[in-house]
């Protein structure tokens, strides 16, 4: 599967770059929310994303970087996030969290830092929806590709299956048409791609060139 990241696209054009991707065979949609604490920037938040929800026809999936994210289940719910990914790191109590997630109607994700072993979500991975493993320092697109990520999903992938867990992978961060395959050889389910996707000249071909790898 294939989420473009709606955090590369044209924010003069937010409409027209989401009607490009309902238009294509892009699976999900992921948006990606800072809070200048968590990570060193900030987005847009949910005033945005009601709208972007009103345009996009793709399941929206959110990818929470703030401080206590729990705060925002409702608010996630109503502007109609089907993914909840929350970081590992801002989550002390987090089966609770992903219960919470789970009966506001939504999906649970758990998202983790380059430098976060796969390994500590050993008691928690049968009870998520999805791992999302950033393989960039989350904050910005258009960054590089941090290669202990391969070995991240390998992992992950064994472990999910030793604990019979449904998690899908999905990654984040640095992903383009010359990594993907091998992601998803790898063991990813879900790749995220903002700048090869929005910046690429093309968006449509290179959501289908993704789609064909
Ligand atoms: C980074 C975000 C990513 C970002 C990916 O903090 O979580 O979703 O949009 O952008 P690229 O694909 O350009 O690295
Ligand atoms: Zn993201």
């Amino acid at each position: 599967m294939l989420a473009p990241s709606l955090l590369s696209a044209d924010f003069g054009n937010l409409a027209r770059d989401i009607e490009i991707v309902n238009r294509s065979s892009a699976d999900w949609l992921h948006i990606d929310i800072m809070d200048g604490v968590f990570v060193p920037n900030i987005s847009f938040g949910f005033p945005v994303l009601e709208y972007v929800n009103k345009l996009s026809q793709k399941p929206l999936d959110v990818h929470l970087m703030i401080v206590e994210p729990t705060k925002f289940i409702e608010e996630c719910k109503r502007v109609g996030a089907m993914m909840m990914n929350i970081h590992y790191e801002v989550s002390p109590h987090l089966h609770r969290s992903v219960t919470a997630i789970r009966n506001a109607g939504m999906k649970a994700g758990v998202t983790l830092n380059p430098h976060t072993p796969v390994e500590l979500l050993e008691d928690i991975v049968a009870d998520v929806d999805l791992v999302l493993l950033m393989s960039v320092n989350p904050g910005f697109g258009g960054q590089k590709f941090i290669e202990n990520t391969y070995s991240k999903i390998a992992r992950l992938r064994s472990m999910i299956e030793r604990r019979g867990s449904k998690a899908l992978i999905e990654v984040d961060g640095g992903v383009n048409l010359d990594n993907a395959a091998r992601l998803y050889q790898a063991g990813a389910d879900v790749l995220v791609a903002g700048n090869a996707v929005f910046r690429s000249g093309d968006i449509a071909a290179t959501i289908e060139a993704f789609k064909n790898l």
